[in-house]
């Protein structure tokens, strides 16, 4: 199964993916989780993401399409689900003729829908874990013990674009350049599973696998 997560910064695109990923053995493929990898390593894609990234503009689209369509290849054939790209029409135009010439195509795009007032919250009590990605929130979703990843890793951190300032410009960015990927998708026909994400996040969990189940899976 090939799917693709859309939504706002904090939407809990990440939160589900997990989720989908471990009920269907898929890959878990974030385009946020690769750069800051990349930026952790000091690579030159690092690099040049770093400044679009802390101020919460976007990394330019060539540089993202070849990283993403890298992932996609390496994920072979047990199927992924794609959380954070594409992020303009222009990288949505770029996956769709790199699917074509592999002859393959998404089957369904989820779209978790939560309005701006619910996000700020989410994205500034957000704790990760550095090691493996897991993700928390301080009131939401608490780790078992304060400050520490459930798995054993060690201390949780605050992404550092979670401050006040840089989640209302992720925002914006957002509104002016990633809404229209949905548009994209509507005008291509594609299958789209509309969620309201502005519920607990079992219900939302429960709500993808439910409208999943309806297509088969
Ligand atoms: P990225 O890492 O992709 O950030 P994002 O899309 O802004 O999404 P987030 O990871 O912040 O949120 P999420 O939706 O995954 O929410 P989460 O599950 O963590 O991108 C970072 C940066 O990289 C971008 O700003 C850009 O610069 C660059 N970039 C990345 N991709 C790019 C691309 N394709 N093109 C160009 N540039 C790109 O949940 C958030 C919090 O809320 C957690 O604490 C969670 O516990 C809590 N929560 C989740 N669900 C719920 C719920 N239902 N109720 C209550 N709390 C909840």
């Amino acid at each position: 199964m090939k799917l693709i997560l859309l939504g706002p910064p904090g939407a809990g695109k990440g939160t589900q993916c997990k989720r989908i990923t471990e009920k269907y053995g898929l890959a878990h493929l974030s385009s946020g989780d690769i750069l800051r990898a990349e930026r952790a390593a000091g690579t030159e894609l690092g690099r040049k993401a770093q400044s679009y990234m802390d101020s919460g503009g976007l990394v330019p689209d060539d540089l993202i399409i070849d990283m993403m369509i890298g992932a996609i290849k390496k994920a072979g054939a047990k199927g992924y689900v794609l959380d954070g790209f594409p992020r303009t029409v222009v990288q949505a135009e770029g996956l769709d003729a790199a699917l074509k010439k592999a002859g393959e195509r998404i089957d369904a795009i989820v779209s978790l829908e939560v309005p701006d007032e619910a996000i700020l919250d989410r994205m500034t009590g957000r704790r990760s874990c550095p090691k493996c990605g897991a993700v928390y929130h301080i009131v939401n979703l608490k780790p078992k013990v304060d400050g520490q990843c459930d798995k054993g890793c060690g201390p949780l951190m605050q992404r550092k674009d979670d401050s006040p300032e840089v989640v209302s410009n992720r925002l914006k960015t957002y509104h002016e350049q990633t809404a229209a990927v949905l548009g994209y998708y509507q005008r291509n026909r594609s299958r789209i599973i509309q969620i309201n994400a502005d519920q607990p996040i079992d219900e939302v969990s429960q709500a993808i696998f439910t409208a999943l189940g309806r297509l088969g899976r």
